[in-house]
């Protein structure tokens, strides 16, 4: 009996009516405009690297924490913030394959990790841990706000510091290496140490992905003490893998390539417990208790935008392929339009495109005469207000002993670096291919156009 009422169950399971599956629904055009209708009409954005974006739907969740926060502000300290705090910190730690969300602390931005771990540093000399002749070292695009607290606060302390010259336009991973090998050899060469390297993932102007990994791993075998890598640019646009990048100290802002509003980012700190030393600059309540809880109250203030890592997810997963199709499609994109300026141009990519993520970097024609800072940026403002283009111009002189790109006209020292994110379209390339071109047709070189 019982084996036929199987044979039953089984003979009408074959009769039941085959449930389509739902094919999942990703964002339409239409909602995707709507997600970034905030953004000023008529601008070709062409320069995501900068500020990043955030889309309504994330406003809107920080918004919700915001007004949260506002309705019962003591019952949200005492019962929310933390618990909210640690869920953006547990998809973070998920997010770049780290171990232990106890390495992940939630700052305002990459300069507040800087301010942190170069504070550490300058503190190892003061102490006499670090003595005259120790070094730290860095190539010479690290950003400006980086430099100066190298300034601030290790030179005056004692340390000295070597800068490597990063080759561009580069063509492979091994010229960045040989240049990085020689500046460690003279960080050594006055019989110090070098006790800190700095490494962004992504550099900032020019842009290109350094291969932080191999250069890690020579800093390990040339015994410097600590690595900070500055990935300000990573999270969102390349893949992290915490363990595998091995850096000792690594930054990312979410707010550049991850959607989040201004402004947040992570800072890991690799067996932060064992670290005594490492302490947010602002000195609150919670001085003592470890960086990630110092980090999670500088005082008083909106915490809104750390809350919101969950609505950022919710966000990316409405696209094909999350964060991961985002960060494909946005690689693709930035080649394909990087390399049609630069055909139309007649000119050059700064980097292969293997060696950047969603910026690359485009040659200017030499008829522009891009020969200073100035004039890089006089063609900026000129697009900016003309044009309603906003995209980043670089100016780099010729250097000695590197190879010169040329165009049919002479040596090309201007750059364009052009972002892509999912707000944009190929007539926001366009559109800069057309400026330039007509600036070439009217006979205009960047000294000739108005200063501001
Ligand atoms: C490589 C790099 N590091 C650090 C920063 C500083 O970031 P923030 O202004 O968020 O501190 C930037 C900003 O663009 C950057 O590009």
């Amino acid at each position: 009996m019982a084996e036929d009422h199987r044979n039953d169950e089984a003979s009408q399971e074959n009769h039941r009516p085959v449930k389509k599956q739902r094919l999942p629904r990703f964002i339409s055009e239409s909602e995707l405009r709507e997600e970034f209708s905030h953004h000023q009409s008529g601008v070709a954005r062409i320069n995501n690297g900068s500020f990043g974006s955030c889309p309504r739907s994330v406003l809107d969740a920080q918004n919700k924490w915001l007004h949260r926060f506002l309705q019962q502000p003591d019952d949200f300290f005492v019962n929310t913030l933390q618990k909210a705090i640690l869920e953006s910190r547990t998809l973070i730690k998920d997010l770049i394959h780290a171990d232990d969300v106890n390495d992940v602390s939630l700052v305002d931005n990459a300069t507040t990790a800087a301010a942190i771990v170069l504070q550490q540093v300058g503190r190892r000399f003061v102490q006499g841990k670090f003595q005259k002749n120790d070094t730290v070292i860095m190539f010479d695009c690290a950003f400006q706000a980086v430099k100066k607290s190298i300034q601030a606060y290790v030179i005056p302390a004692g340390g000295s510091l070597v800068e490597v010259q990063l080759p561009f336009p580069v063509h492979s991973n091994e010229e960045i290496i040989t240049e990085f090998k020689k500046g460690l050899e003279r960080g050594k060469s006055n019989g110090g140490r070098v006790r800190l390297a700095i490494l962004d993932h992504i550099t900032s102007m020019p842009s290109i992905i350094l291969p932080v990994r191999e250069l890690i791993k020579i800093c390990r075998e040339q015994g410097v003490d600590q690595v900070f890598v500055d990935g300000a640019h990573a999270i969102g646009s390349l893949h992290i893998n915490i363990k595998e990048i091995g850096a000792d100290f690594y930054v990312s802002n979410l707010y550049k390539w991850f959607f989040s509003p201004p402004s947040v980012a992570f800072l890991h700190c690799k067996n932060s417990s064992g670290i005594f030393d490492l302490h947010h600059p602002v000195v609150s309540h919670q001085y003592g208790n470890g960086l990630p809880i110092e980090s999670a109250w500088v005082g008083a203030r909106d915490y809104s935008p750390q809350l919101v890592v969950p609505s950022i997810l919710n966000f990316v997963n409405r696209f094909e392929g999350g964060i991961e199709g985002i960060m494909k499609r946005n690689h693709e994109e930035v080649i394909k339009m990087g390399t049609m300026l630069a055909e139309s141009w007649g000119t050059n990519l700064g980097s292969p495109p293997e060696m950047c993520a969603s910026m690359i970097m485009v040659g200017l024609p030499s008829r522009l005469r891009v020969t200073s800072d100035e004039d890089a940026l006089r063609l900026r403002s000129y697009l900016r207000a003309y044009h309603g283009i906003e995209v980043p111009i670089y100016y780099q002189a010729l250097r000695n002993g590197e190879s010169k790109p040329r165009d049919k006209d002479g040596y090309i020292t201007g750059y364009v670096r052009i972002s892509h994110q999912v707000y944009n379209s190929a007539e926001d390339y366009h559109r800069l291919k057309s400026a330039i071109n007509q600036l070439l047709e009217d006979g205009k070189i960047c000294k000739m156009l108005p200063k501001d």
